[in-house]
């Protein structure tokens, strides 16, 4: 696979959502939508943001992500709303093994209504058969996240335990 150097993160569509870079004129949305929801972060590295300064700040740090040719981001959009309602993140770690890890989130608003698996589903698609990525993984996936581990299981994941213990999910399109 040769080193990514273009824009990846290109619009994909689905039956009910469109998988779009996000940006300055989505802040509002974002916001009310997804970074201030105190149910979405409990399995994330990051806390709800209380105030939309708090927001900017950590928005903002995943926006520069894009001035990483190797960090890949949707922002999730529902059709019928036109709403932003998450994010999925992919970032490209072991160049030399065609592998990469995939992150998401998303309001709890939105919750329980497929809307993850169809993402990740197309998602998947997208990254092993027009980028060319043979592994992706999911890594650290708490026990009691039965949400996330369904969304990965029917994308296609399997599930791994690494030596000290923590769940692991991956997909290999060379099966
Ligand atoms: C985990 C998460 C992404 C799931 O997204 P979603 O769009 O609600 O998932 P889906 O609707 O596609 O659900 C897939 C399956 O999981 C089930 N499911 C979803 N959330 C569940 C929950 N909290 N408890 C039990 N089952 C759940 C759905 O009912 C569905 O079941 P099915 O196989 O019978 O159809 C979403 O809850 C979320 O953003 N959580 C917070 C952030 C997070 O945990 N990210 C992942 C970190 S590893």
């Amino acid at each position: 696979m040769k080193k990514i150097e273009g824009d990846y993160s290109k619009t994909i569509e689905t039956e009910r959502l469109i998988l779009r870079k996000y940006n300055q004129d989505d802040f509002e949305m974002l916001y009310k939508n997804y970074v201030s929801d105190e149910n979405v972060p409990k399995f994330c590295t990051w806390k709800p943001c209380k105030t939309k300064e708090e927001a900017d700040k950590l928005l903002g740090s995943w926006y520069k992500g894009y001035e990483n040719p190797e960090k890949l981001m949707w922002m999730i959009v529902e059709k019928s709303s036109n709403q932003g309602i998450g994010i999925i993140r992919v970032t490209h770690k072991w160049l030399e093994e065609n592998k990469c890890e995939i992150g998401y989130s998303m309001g709890s608003r939105w919750w329980n209504k497929g809307y993850m698996t169809e993402a990740v589903t197309e998602l998947v698609k997208y990254l092993t058969k027009e980028i060319g990525f043979f592994t992706i993984v999911a890594e650290e996936v708490a026990e009691d996240n039965i949400g996330s581990r369904r969304v990965l299981k029917k994308a296609g994941f399997s599930q791994y335990k690494s030596q000290d213990g923590k769940l692991y999910y991956k997909y290999n399109s060379k099966k």
